[in-house]
C-alpha cells in the first residue's frame, strides 16, 4: 500500500513473539522481531489501531529519518536537515528522548540537547520563531536512538507508555504493569475458555486485563490521550472509524473471572478499578485469605498471580511460598496455576515441580513465570 510506512512497536523482554503475533492478527505487513521490539508496515489508520488494540506494546514509534552519524556536529547537521516544519508549528512544543548504545556518544541528555538546538535553529532561520521545550505535555515527542554509528529519529505516536490504559485510578503498593499482566495471561495460554482466578489480586490488574482478552476489548479504549492526537495530520474521523470497527469485534464471555485478596485496602482498590473499567459484570472480588479458600467447582481452573516477592513488601518468603504450594495441592485440584516472582529462591519452598519456567522482567527485576499443573484425583500434583 502506498501510504504504508515503517513503525516500531516496543515491548517488554520476552514478549516479542506475542507482540509479533498480535501485529499479524491486526493485519500488519512485513512483521520482524527485534530485541524488545517488533518492526512492521502499516498506514496512519493502522498506527491508530495499534495504539488502541495491542496488549503487549508499550509504545509505537514512527521513524522519520535514519542515517550514519560520526560526531556531534554531524548529528546536529543531519537533525537540522529534517523537515521539522512538516511535523510541528513554530509555536508548538517538543520533548526529545535519546537512547544510546555507542562508544562515540555516551551522554543521552547531551544528545537530546544537541538535537533540540538543531530543530530550534532550523525554525529560527526559516520562520524567525522557535518551538518551546515541554517535557511533560509536548506537542511532539521525538525519540532518538543511536546504535553504534546508526541513528534513528522517530516520532513517538503513543506518548505515555501504553500500559497507562486509563482504568487504573487507584494503585496499591506493588501493582503489576498492565502490559506485563496482559502478556502473562497470553503467555499462559488462557483463551477465555475456563474460569480464571487471581488469588492475590491486589488492585485487580490481571483480572481486568483477562476480562478484556476474554471479550476481545481493545485495552486502550479508555486511555485519556495518544501523542498522535497533537500531530499535524491528526484525523479524528479516521480514529473514530477504527475505534468503532474494533468495538464491533468484541465478543461475549461465559466463564467467571474472580479475585481474592486478604487486604481490605487492596479489595477496595480492585473494586474501584474494575468499576472504572466497566467490566464489573465479568469480574468478582472476594475479601479472603487465599490459604483458607478452596476451588468451588470441579471444572478446570486457570490461576495467575503475582505474590509478594519480599522485595518491596515485608514478608516471610519461606512460609508464604510453602503455603502457596500446600493450598494449590490440597484445595485446587484440576488447575493450571501460574505465578511470577523475582525471588527465585522462593520456588524451592512451593514443594511442587513447575512444568514450565519462563524468564521475564518485572520492571527491573529479573523474574520467573512458573507453571504448576495441579491434577485431579488419582493423578497427584507433581512432587519436587
Ligand atoms: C504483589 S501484590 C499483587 C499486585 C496485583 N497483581 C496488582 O496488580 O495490583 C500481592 C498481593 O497479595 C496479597 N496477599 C498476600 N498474601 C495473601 C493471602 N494469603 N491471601 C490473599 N491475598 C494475599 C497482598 O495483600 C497483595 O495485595
Amino acid at each position: 500500500m502506498e501510504n504504508n510506512f515503517q513503525m516500531v512497536a516496543k515491548t517488554l523482554y520476552g514478549f516479542e513473539d506475542l507482540l509479533a503475533k498480535e501485529l499479524v492478527q491486526l493485519g500488519a505487513q512485513r512483521v520482524k522481531k527485534g530485541v524488545r521490539n517488533v518492526t512492521f508496515l502499516g498506514d496512519k489508520g493502522f498506527m491508530y489501531k495499534c495504539n488502541l488494540a495491542l496488549r503487549t506494546a508499550v509504545k509505537i514509534l514512527k521513524p522519520i529519518a535514519s542515517f550514519k552519524v560520526f560526531d556531534e556536529k554531524d548529528l546536529y547537521e543531519k537533525i537540522y536537515k529534517i523537515k521539522w516544519e512538516n511535523y510541528i508549528d513554530s509555536k508548538g512544543s517538543i520533548a526529545i528522548n535519546s537512547t544510546l548504545n555507542s562508544n562515540i556518544f555516551t551522554h543521552s541528555q547531551y544528545i537530546s540537547l544537541k538535537a533540540k538546538d538543531a530543530i530550534v535553529d532550523r525554525f529560527r532561520s526559516l520562520k524567525n520563531e522557535r518551538p518551546s521545550v515541554d517535557l511533560r505535555f509536548p506537542d511532539l515527542k521525538i525519540n532518538i536512538h543511536i546504535d553504534k554509528m546508526f541513528c534513528n529519529v522517530s516520532l513517538d505516536s503513543s506518548g505515555e507508555s501504553l500500559h497507562k490504559r486509563g482504568y487504573k485510578t487507584a494503585t496499591n503498593i506493588a501493582p503489576i504493569n498492565e502490559v506485563l499482566a496482559a502478556g502473562l495471561i497470553m503467555l499462559s495460554g488462557w483463551d477465555g475458555q475456563s474460569d480464571l482466578l487471581d488469588p492475590m489480586c491486589g488492585s485487580g490488574t490481571i483480572l481486568i486485563e483477562a476480562a478484556m482478552i476474554a471479550c476481545n476489548i481493545p485495552p486502550n479504549l479508555m486511555r485519556n490521550e495518544f501523542a498522535f492526537e497533537k500531530w499535524k495530520d491528526w484525523d479524528v474521523d479516521l480514529f473514530e472509524k477504527i475505534e468503532n470497527s474494533l468495538l464491533n469485534k468484541t465478543r461475549d464471555f461465559h466463564y467467571n473471572i474472580y479475585g481474592i485478596d486478604k487486604a481490605p485496602s487492596a479489595v477496595k482498590k480492585a473494586i474501584d478499578n474494575i468499576n472504572n473499567s466497566k467490566l464489573d459484570s465479568f469480574i468478582s472480588i472476594r475479601h479472603d485469605d487465599f490459604f483458607k479458600t478452596s476451588k468451588s467447582s470441579k471444572e478446570l481452573l486457570h490461576i495467575i498471580f503475582n505474590p509478594p516477592y519480599g522485595e518491596r513488601l515485608e514478608i516471610n518468603v519461606e512460609k508464604l511460598y510453602e503455603d502457596i504450594g500446600n493450598t494449590l495441592k490440597r484445595n485446587y485440584a484440576n488447575s493450571n496455576a501460574w505465578f511470577i516472582t523475582s525471588n527465585k529462591e522462593s520456588l524451592k519452598y512451593v514443594g511442587l515441580r513447575p512444568s514450565k519456567k519462563i524468564k521475564l522482567f518485572n520492571a527491573k527485576l529479573e523474574s520467573i513465570f512458573a507453571k504448576y499443573e495441579i491434577y485431579d484425583g488419582s493423578k497427584k500434583a507433581k512432587k519436587q
